[in-house]
């Protein structure tokens, strides 16, 4: 049940996708993906070239199933980190923030799959022209960078499925099995969870986070960078409210930068400020309320799952 051309594009039992996350998304994380049956993602955001050799290695000695890395297009290095990612081991290479253009053909040309992720249908139509194998598109929803336009998962996944004729991913706002069935009702051939993932016994996230994440209200996130370095969904702390006065302010995009920092101080670092940091988080952070096991995560998407289906199938029988 659940089997997808997804699955069959790569190789996996489950169209359930690890997002790609900075920091977080390391090997343990994405082996315990994979092994339940999903696609694990590395997040290779913030890996240097060495890091992203020796994460796959680990990956590998932690399951023989396929994985793959996410990487931003931003990155100078790009092309070093694709060579790294291919030559140990990914099967699947997620590009994101940038055009598809320009590394799709040399990444097929190597034998991966591509995936692209995106915030509206003109993205995903470029996704097509470029030959990318599957679209990922994320709604305002999601955890971390979104897209200008602010398009939620509901509206923007029938969009993009009736727009382009490859399969389509639904990001952002999705972390059980209610989720997992919405998302394949609008056309979806498969989800890409992150925040979810953030709250298991496997990420690499600092345990402050994840508790922050048990706590989180419905309104617990917000979004800063409107105007200037994009949208970027995170918890509500005394970091985003810095940003956001500076913003009111007109502050240039190299001091929302400055403020910023490095980044990681929330979600990843020994220092774990949930307060003055990062924390990049989804708005169905507000749901999660128990740490789990990736494994556990899974049978409990899959069985709600098929729960929601009987309901569902009962209602129309009425
Ligand atoms: C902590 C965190 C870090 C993230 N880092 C990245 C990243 O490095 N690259 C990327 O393409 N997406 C990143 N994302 C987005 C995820 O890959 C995923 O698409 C998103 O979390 C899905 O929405 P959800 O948070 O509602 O599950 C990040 C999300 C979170 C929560």
């Amino acid at each position: 049940m659940f089997h997808t051309d997804v699955c069959d594009l790569l190789g996996i039992e489950y169209p359930i996708i690890l997002g790609g996350m900075v920091w977080i998304g390391k090997a343990d994380l994405a082996a315990a993906v994979s092994e339940a049956g999903g696609l694990g993602l590395l997040g290779a955001g913030g890996m240097t070239i060495e890091e992203i050799h020796s994460e796959c290695s680990l990956v590998k000695e932690k399951t023989s199933k396929p994985f793959g890395v996410n990487l931003p297009m931003i990155r100078p290095d790009i092309s070093e980190m694709i060579d790294a990612s291919i030559e140990s081991g990914a099967s699947v290479v997620v590009t994101s923030s940038g055009n598809p253009k320009s590394f799709t053909r040399v990444i097929k040309e190597r034998g991966c799959a591509v995936m692209h992720v995106v915030p509206s249908v003109s993205y995903a139509l470029k996704c097509v022209e470029a030959g990318v194998d599957i679209i990922i598109a994320e709604g305002i929803e999601a955890g971390g960078h979104d897209g200008f336009d602010e398009i939620t998962t509901m509206a923007l996944i029938p969009q993009v499925v009736d727009a382009v004729d490859v399969p389509v991913i639904a990001a952002g706002g999705i972390a059980d099995g209610r989720g997992f069935v919405a998302a394949l009702s609008l056309g979806a051939k498969g989800v890409q969870l992150g925040t979810r993932f953030v709250a298991t016994y496997e990420s690499a996230a600092h345990p402050r986070f994840k508790d922050a994440i048990l706590q989180l209200p419905d309104n617990g996130t917000t979004i800063t960078g409107r105007t200037t370095i994009g949208p970027t969904r995170s918890m509500k702390n005394t970091l985003t409210q810095k940003i956001q006065e500076a913003e009111r302010q007109g502050a240039s995009a190299q001091e929302l930068f400055d403020l910023i920092g490095e980044g990681r101080s929330a979600m990843a670092s020994i220092e774990g400020d949930i307060e003055e940091g990062s924390a990049y988080c989804g708005q169905i952070g507000g749901m999660i309320r128990e740490l789990k096991s990736v494994s556990d995560v899974f049978d409990e998407i899959l069985a709600q799952a098929r729960d929601t289906i009987t309901q569902i199938r009962h209602f129309s029988e009425l």
